[in-house]
């Protein structure tokens, strides 16, 4: 029996990562920029035992089959064909973060199998290697693996496409203030919608000026200059969501109380707030802001009626291995 536990955290992307040259290999349209939030985790424990004669799964606690289990299986798959262990599995997962609440969970969820399954196996990858591995699970969970703030390069090939740190966690005392305005779990998840990107006549041009949003970004996050972080967030989130909207079949995320959120948070920049606003593959909005104002931020996101809870973060560390049951400080 061998087994390994490793903890992850989520992020969230500045810079969206929005279709697939690849999708089977998820080598991304385009490159993006995240940062991890450290109050969030999945913890992931991975034991390859010779007797199971099965994969299983378990997240808090619960035995989860159908779709889940198959993605799970599948990317042990690549780990015994990397490591020639041939044992089933038993991945144990916990997240501290209310699951079904439009959170994502996939990229704390693949960066810490990746590494609790590659520990398990008597493997000891390097970050970009690991990196590549994550990336094979769920696109996002390549920018989990590194510290702080990440870039994912696009990359040719398997080689290439990794996700690698630009800044530690603290480099900059940013927060992210979740407002969850929907309990409801998305009708088209990021793994479908990723295959319509191409359906949209924007993706083009939102592909093409990539490379320009990344070095306003990297720029900007290496600076400390919020501002200009804050318009390129905007621009970019607003360039995914065109894509969406307009793909075919169209993805329409946001809700009413999404756009009251956007216009909130944009009439607090214009007085003078260092806050801005992305939104992922759901209707809850991320508002990012400097940490001197998030409680004042959190504070007026609860007010607004149809906020259910505001869940906070700022930014977070590498994927690592724990022992047993600890949680991060
Ligand atoms: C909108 O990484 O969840 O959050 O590779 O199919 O697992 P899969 O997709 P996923 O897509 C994330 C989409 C996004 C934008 C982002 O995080 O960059």
């Amino acid at each position: 029996m061998h087994s390994a536990t490793a903890i992850s955290h989520p992020n969230i992307a500045f810079i969206k990562y929005w279709g697939n040259r690849d999708a089977r290999l998820r080598l991304p349209a385009n490159g993006s920029i995240s940062m991890n939030l450290d109050s969030l985790w999945t913890r992931t424990r991975v034991t390859f035992d010779g007797e199971f004669e099965r994969d299983k799964l378990m997240i808090n606690g619960e035995c989860i089959e159908g779709t889940p289990l198959t993605r799970v299986s599948a990317f042990l798959g690549h780990v015994r064909q990397m490591s020639g262990i041939n044992y089933f599995a038993l991945v144990e997962s916990t997240n501290n973060f209310p699951l079904g609440v439009g959170l994502a969970s996939s990229a704390s969820a693949f960066a810490a199998l990746s590494l609790a399954a590659t520990a398990a196996a008597g493997m000891q990858l390097d970050q970009r290697s690991l990196s590549r591995l994550a990336r094979l699970g769920s696109g996002s969970a390549c920018r989990s693996i590194p510290d702080g703030f990440v870039e994912w390069q696009a990359g040719e090939n398997d080689e290439s496409s990794f996700a690698f740190s630009i800044a530690p966690a603290e480099h900059w005392e940013l927060t992210d203030c979740i407002a969850i305005i929907s309990p409801i779990h998305k009708p088209v998840g990021s793994t479908e919608g990723h295959q319509l990107a191409d359906t949209s006549p924007l993706q083009s041009a939102r592909v093409s000026d990539a490379p320009r949003r990344l070095e306003v970004c990297r720029r900007a996050i290496l600076q400390r200059d919020f501002e200009t972080l804050a318009k390129i967030v905007e621009l970019d989130c607003h360039l995914m969501h065109a894509v969406m909207m307009t793909s075919n079949p169209p993805l329409l995320y946001w809700q009413p109380k999404t756009l009251e959120i956007i216009l909130a948070v944009q009439s607090w920049r214009a007085s003078g707030i260092p806050a801005c606003y992305t939104i992922d593959a759901g209707p809850n909005v991320h508002v990012l802001c400097i940490g001197e104002v998030s409680e004042w931020v959190t504070m007026r996101l609860k007010e607004i009626p149809g906020v259910l809870q505001v869940i906070t973060a700022n930014p977070g560390g590498a994927t690592r291995l724990i022992e047993g049951e600890d949680v991060p400080s």
